[in-house]
C-alpha cells in the first residue's frame, strides 16, 4: 500500500490576518504539525531584549545568534522553540516584543540563523508522524518554502485586523509592523507569485478554512 504523501502547507499574510487560527484548524483536521515562524522571531526577540541587545548593534546581534541554542519541543500538534532548554511564554505578546520584533526580524542574520531552523521542522514533523506541516508566516510560501504543496495568502482591510488584534485583547501596532515588515529588504511581507491569495475581511474562520481545507483534501483524496 501507498503510504500517504507528507505534505507542506505554507500560509503568509500580514498581522492579525487570520494565519494561527487558520493553521491551528488544518493541522487537526488533518493531522499535521502546526508551526507558527512568528513565534520564532518573537522567541528571538525576547531572548535578544532580555540581553539588552538592540537592534542597532548589529555586532552584539551577531554575537549572541552565535551563542544562542535552537531546539523544538512538539506540545499537542504545535512546535514551540526551545532557546537554551526553555521554551518562551506569554513574553513573547508582550507590547515590548511586539514593538520590537519587526526590527530584528528585519535583520538579515537574524533571518539565516532562522532559516534552516524553519526548514528542519519538516524533519520534526516527520519524526512524529505526522502527515506534514502547516506552517505560518511572512515568507514561508516565498523563502522558506517555495516548493510548499499548497501556498496560501491571507489578507484584509487594517482596520477589520486592528479590529481582531484589539478583541485578542492586545496592544499591537499592526499598521506599523506590516510596513516595516513589507519595506524590508530581505524576504519582505508579499504576496508570492502562484500563491492563493485569500481576503478574509468579510470571510469567518470556516469560511476560510473552507476555501483552503477543499484544496487540500481534493489533492489527498486517493
Ligand atoms: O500574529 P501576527 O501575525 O501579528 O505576528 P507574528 O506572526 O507573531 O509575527 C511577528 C513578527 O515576526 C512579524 O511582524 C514579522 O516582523 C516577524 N516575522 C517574520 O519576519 N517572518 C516570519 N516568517 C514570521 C514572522
Amino acid at each position: 500500500m501507498a503510504s500517504s504523501p507528507f505534505i507542506i502547507v505554507a500560509i503568509d499574510g500580514g498581522a492579525a490576518s487570520g494565519k494561527s487560527s487558520s493553521s491551528r484548524t488544518l493541522s487537526e483536521r488533518f493531522h499535521l504539525l502546526h508551526v507558527d515562524t512568528g513565534s520564532f522571531y518573537r522567541a528571538v526577540t525576547a531572548e535578544l531584549l532580555r540581553r539588552a541587545i538592540p537592534a542597532g548593534d548589529l555586532e552584539a546581534v551577531r554575537r549572541a545568534l552565535a551563542e544562542i541554542t535552537f531546539g523544538t519541543r512538539v506540545q499537542g500538534r504545535s512546535a514551540q522553540m526551545e532557546i537554551g532548554g526553555r521554551v518562551a511564554g506569554e513574553e513573547i505578546r508582550s507590547r515590548e516584543v511586539n514593538g520590537h520584533v519587526s526590527h530584528f526580524a528585519a535583520i538579515p542574520e537574524v533571518r539565516t540563523a532562522l532559516l534552516a531552523y524553519q526548514r528542519g521542522q519538516a524533519d520534526v514533523a516527520r519524526a512524529q508522524q505526522f502527515r506534514g506541516l502547516v506552517m505560518e508566516g511572512r515568507d514561508i510560501g516565498s523563502v522558506i518554502f517555495p516548493d510548499a504543496d499548497f501556498r496560501f495568502f491571507l489578507h484584509a482591510d487594517p482596520e477589520e485586523r486592528a479590529r481582531r488584534r484589539a478583541n485578542e485583547g492586545q496592544q499591537d501596532s499592526i499598521a506599523e509592523r506590516d510596513r516595516l515588515d513589507s519595506s524590508r529588504k530581505t524576504a519582505p511581507l508579499a504576496c508570492p507569485a502562484g500563491a492563493v491569495s485569500i481576503d478574509s475581511t468579510h470571510l469567518d474562520l470556516p469560511a476560510v478554512v473552507d476555501v483552503m481545507g477543499k484544496l487540500i483534501a481534493a489533492k489527498l483524496a486517493p
